[in-house]
């Protein structure tokens, strides 16, 4: 399907030339297209193999579980260290906690992830450790909140990632917003403004899967 964000068939190349998931990543993968569960794109995947491999990352805080999958990439390519996840939908909560089990018992990683089930602005007000990185990808109309709440715990230099953050190109224009997402429109482009003027951090937008936003926070 046509994302709006790049060329389709540039999109589809790219898309092609990712690397093959691993069995346990690919059935995470199936399940997720069978029952139409939202789950990182095949090339946002692989950027987060890429940075978590760059910036080594020792704790990671995702807000947005959905099944586990983009955590178990993060706890994948982290090797040791803990992850926090948070989710809203118990059923997900679920099926993740399977998730993390079956990467514990196959000794794939001795990442220690927790996955707290809540509305993330009540959990990111109980969560007191600090991380090296955070991904938030969870309600696109509450980034902002979500960034608030979760600042205070960014280390320094630590990385965010924000996905979804051009949505089907809509953020980027008019042309694309559909009716009823012009609060989503409206709030995610709030969002990005406050973030690209934020000083403390530097920002870049890439054009990869749904839009991602990666910050580096600096050194106070
Ligand atoms: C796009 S999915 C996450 C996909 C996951 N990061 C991955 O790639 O494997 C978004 C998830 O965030 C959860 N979610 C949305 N808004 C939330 C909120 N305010 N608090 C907690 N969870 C939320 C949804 O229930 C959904 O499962």
């Amino acid at each position: 399907m046509d994302s709006k964000i790049i060329d389709p068939l540039v999109e589809a190349y790219i898309k092609s030339m990712c690397p093959p998931s691993i069995d346990f990543l690919e059935d995470l993968e199936t399940l997720a297209e069978k029952y139409g569960i939202p789950i990182v794109q095949k090339e946002t995947a692989q950027f987060l193999k890429v940075i978590t491999e760059i910036a080594k990352p020792k704790s990671v805080l995702e807000i947005g579980t959905a099944i586990g999958y983009s955590a178990s990439l993060f706890a994948l390519s982290m090797g040791n260290g803990y992850i926090d996840t948070i989710e809203r939908n118990e059923k997900m909560v679920d099926r993740a906690s399977e998730t993390f089990k079956n990467l514990e018992n196959e000794k794939m990683t001795s990442v220690t992830i927790k996955v707290h089930f809540g509305e993330a602005n009540e959990i990111l007000s109980s969560l007191d450790k600090s991380y090296d990185l955070i991904f938030i990808d969870a309600s696109k109309s509450h980034y902002q909140s979500f960034l608030d709440l979760s600042l205070p715990k960014l280390n320094d230099e630590g990385i965010l990632i924000c996905d979804n953050i051009l949505y089907k190109g809509m953020i980027a224009s008019d042309e694309y917003v559909v009716k009823r997402k012009k609060t989503i429109v409206k709030n995610m482009r709030n969002y990005l403004n406050v973030l690209m003027a934020n000083e403390d951090f530097t920002t870049s937008i890439l054009p990869i899967g749904d839009g991602l936003s990666v910050s580096k926070r600096r050194r106070k």
